[in-house]
């Protein structure tokens, strides 16, 4: 595999060189790309001795003003070690100032990083919610170790060892694009119901957890299309995103893309219960209290469930109590391959409008596996994983 080597200037940049030689081993290529500040701490003529390449340090003092593109093309994961504060702040918010950082901005492939800093630097409140943004962008980070750190401090800050770097490299390389020709229908966000020209009822679904999904979906090939209710999220890259309102509208526009997906997740919030008919006007204040009849909305999951056919199909059970058995319940009733089973409701930092979460998953082989506490672009990684695993093991019962 070719990989690209980003080196930042912190003490740790000398075993970033002892990183270097062990991925070498493994059979990769490796290019090291190095900012100005890790070229104080280590002469890129280790790197260069190393890699047996040119190592790439500036962004005016090379051959072709779009060689960090061609670079980024090029190469198929990208590791940063030692990330410092500066950097990963630079990474976080997509400045472009060097030549490491611009490339990071034209590479596509997966990112590893590991920090090395201060104690203080790391836990600051700042480089957290760097490492937050980052996390969320999907890469993977190799935190750094407890020690005793170059500054006199003890605490987290120390440089990973670079056998568990390799180890995470390795991890991402396997990651592969295995949903490659796969076409994946996902819903996501809330419904609205409306009640009038100017209200409607709706429910706290903030499409966080769909939208991760249709991200993980597209970084891993797949061709996503993404049939969204109303949220305040931006469509993720590489995904058709078809925008609706209502149950009826959003049940039309799955029914109409359902035909080349083979994996549908519908991890929409829908309403159950719409108002038939809709007044055109809006409603005045003239009783002191009114009743709302309600319909029940089209089950698009029930729907899909009897027509299903050899698609693997995925609900979601949103519950404030009994998850385990209303996972398996919906299983069963909507005829599902797999129910991710979520609580919500409780505890504000997971769920609905959190960047966390934790669930569990009922699958048709009768497993139920919980997925510990996560962001939920790692949740959503985790889910694809078990999908495909799914898959295999119905075909091998049905002998396919
Ligand atoms: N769902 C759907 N159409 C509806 C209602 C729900 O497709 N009209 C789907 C959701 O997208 C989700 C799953 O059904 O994947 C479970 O939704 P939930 O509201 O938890 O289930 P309900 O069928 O409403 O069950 P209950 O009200 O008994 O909890």
């Amino acid at each position: 595999m070719k990989i690209i080597l980003g080196v930042s200037g912190g003490i740790a940049a000398y075993k970033a060189a002892e990183l270097a030689r062990l991925v070498m081993q493994q059979g990769h290529e490796v290019q090291a790309v190095m900012t100005a500040a890790a070229q104080e701490f280590v002469r890129p003529l280790t790197f260069a001795a190393l890699t047996g390449r040119k190592v790439l340090t500036d962004l005016f003092a090379i051959e072709s003003a779009i060689e960090h593109i061609a670079v980024a093309q090029e190469h198929e994961l990208m590791v940063i070690a030692p990330a410092t504060a500066d950097l990963i702040a630079r990474l976080a918010h997509g400045l472009a100032d060097d030549f490491l950082t611009t490339l990071y901005l034209a590479f596509t492939g997966p990112v590893v990083i590991a920090p090395a800093m201060n104690v203080n630097m790391w836990q600051h409140a700042a480089t957290q919610a760097n490492l937050e943004t980052l996390r969320q962008r999907g890469h993977r980070m190799v935190d750094p170790d407890s020690g005793y750190l170059a500054c006199g401090m003890t605490g987290p800050g120390r440089l990973a060892d670079p056998a568990a770097i390799l180890e995470a490299i390795e991890r991402e390389a396997r990651k592969r694009r295995d949903l490659e020709g796969e076409t994946v229908l996902i819903t996501a966000g809330p419904t609205q119901e409306p009640l009038d020209p100017v209200r409607y009822i709706s429910n706290r679904s903030s499409g966080k957890m769909g939208y991760a999904l249709a991200e993980a979906a597209a970084a891993r090939g797949a061709r996503v299309i993404l049939i969204s209710g109303p949220v305040h999220l931006a469509p993720p890259y590489g995904v058709e995103v078809v925008p609706v309102r209502t149950a009826a509208e959003m049940r039309a526009k799955v029914m109409e893309r359902l035909g080349p997906a083979g994996i549908v997740i519908k991890s929409a919030a829908v309403a159950d219960f719409h108002l038939g008919t809709v007044p055109t006007q809006k409603v005045k204040k003239t009783a002191a209290r009114i009743s709302l009849e309600l319909d029940p909305t089209p089950d698009i999951l029930a729907e899909l469930g009897r027509k299903k056919g050899d698609r693997l199909l995925i609900g979601f059970a949103a519950e404030t109590q009994n998850l385990h058995q209303e996972a398996r319940r919906k299983l069963e009733s909507k005829n599902c391959d797999m129910v991710v089973g979520n609580l919500v409701g409780g505890s504000s930092d997971i769920g609905f409008e959190s960047d966390q979460n934790e669930v569990v998953l009922a699958l048709r082989t009768g497993e139920l596996i919980s997925l510990p506490r996560a962001p939920k672009r790692e949740i959503a990684e985790r889910i694809f994983d078990q999908v495909l695993k799914l898959r295999l093991a119905l075909h091998a019962a049905d002998g396919r």
